[in-house]
């Protein structure tokens, strides 16, 4: 790609190796706000707030929380593993459903043990956050290529949450390919779900989009069946959180429904996603956790009360969706369809070391 996405200099996620700049997502997108973090406790705090969010994002922020937690121990005197690991175990409950996270987060402690000293710990750590930002550049790029292929010239898009630049800290996923494949002319447009309680769809996924001048309409989560049934929508293509071993699949609440009006209407269901995503210790999507967030984001719009103040409510962040509704797998190794466990576990072997969650743990053990 010459251009990368369309917006050359879009990089919500700067890493400057003694801090770590963030576009704020909670703010956008009334406002272009950065969030410094200067410390691991920083770093966990962005991720839990969702200043930061999604999945390839989280992971790269974390690592370089567990960066910037060697740095201090070693400018302070104090043991460095040992920080390094508290750190990485108190960011490792930050936010549950994203593989990307321990992934990234054992790639950080696995790159920081074979080094032999305090000071090349905190060297190496530093330079493994750039490593993952350049890689993620690559692997998004890699989807995008993959699943813009698949799509008929002039395609109508259906999208869900928000897998873009803002969720992967390079091109995006899903969104990757819908910005690609508007570059190349095979995109024509996308139908945006606003993708409620936490409205991703409207207030990132919009921005991002009209930013890079991509046509667009925003939609109801609750019209997306009536678009889609009438003939308005060519192919649906959402992101992924943990992708099982059988080919289940974890991602923002909403996503399950869509994969079952997908197969209703005969329209072809993508999820795309790199092999960080995917967790080939878990079996399927049933032994996936899923995050439980506040009842109040579903009370409340944009923060202002919708409902009785003590409304029973309950508020899942990520459904399952369930291998046999999904099209294809479009990985940043290629593209899996229809996803069984067979081609899902070559295909994770053919990505290179530390692609993939189980990689990372066999490098770690090494
Ligand atoms: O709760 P979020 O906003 O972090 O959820 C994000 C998603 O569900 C995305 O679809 C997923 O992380 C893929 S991002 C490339």
């Amino acid at each position: 790609m010459t251009e990368r996405g369309g917006t050359p200099e879009f990089r919500p996620i700067v890493w400057q190796g003694e801090h770590l700049l963030l576009l704020d997502q909670t703010a956008l997108p009334q406002a272009e706000r950065w969030v410094t973090c200067r410390t691991a406790e920083d770093v966990a705090a962005a991720i839990k707030e969702m200043r930061v969010r999604g999945a390839p994002a989280i992971g790269i922020t974390a690592a370089a929380g567990v960066a910037l937690a060697a740095r201090q121990a070693w400018h302070d005197g104090h043991d460095v593993d040992e920080a390094i690991d508290a750190a990485a175990a108190m960011l490792r409950q930050t936010r549950p459903t994203a593989v990307n996270l321990a992934w990234a987060l054992e790639r950080a402690q696995a790159v920081a043990r074979v080094q032999p000293d305090p000071a090349t710990k905190v060297q190496a750590l530093a330079a493994l956050v750039d490593q993952l930002l350049a890689e993620q550049w690559a692997s998004d790029e890699a989807i995008a290529r993959a699943g813009a292929a698949l799509l008929p010239r002039g395609a109508r898009v259906l999208t869900h949450c928000n897998t873009g630049g803002l969720a992967t800290g390079a091109l995006g996923t899903a969104l990757g390919i819908i910005r690609w494949g508007h570059q190349q002319g095979i995109v024509a447009h996308v139908y945006v779900d606003e993708s409620r309680p936490w409205l991703q769809g409207a207030r990132l996924t919009a921005w991002e989009l009209g930013r890079a001048g991509v046509p667009y309409t925003l939609i109801a989560d609750a019209a997306a069946a009536s678009f889609i049934t009438s003939g308005q929508v060519d192919a649906i293509i959402v992101g992924a959180d943990r992708v099982a071993a059988n080919g289940d699949v974890a991602n923002k609440i909403g996503t399950l429904g869509l994969a079952i009006i997908a197969a209703y209407a005969g329209v072809p269901f993508y999820v795309a996603a790199p092999c960080s995503s995917f967790d080939l210790h878990v079996p399927d999507g049933s032994a996936i956790p899923i995050e439980q967030r506040s009842p109040d984001e579903v009370r409340r719009v944009g923060g202002v009360l919708v409902a009785p103040p003590d409304a029973p409510a309950a508020n899942p962040a990520f459904d399952v969706t369930p291998a046999k509704l999904i099209t294809a797998l479009v990985t940043d190794v290629g593209v899996i369809s229809p996803p069984t466990p067979d081609r899902i576990a070559a295909a994770v072997a053919a990505g290179g070391p530390s692609h993939s969650r189980l990689r990372a743990e066999e490098e770690m053990r090494a």
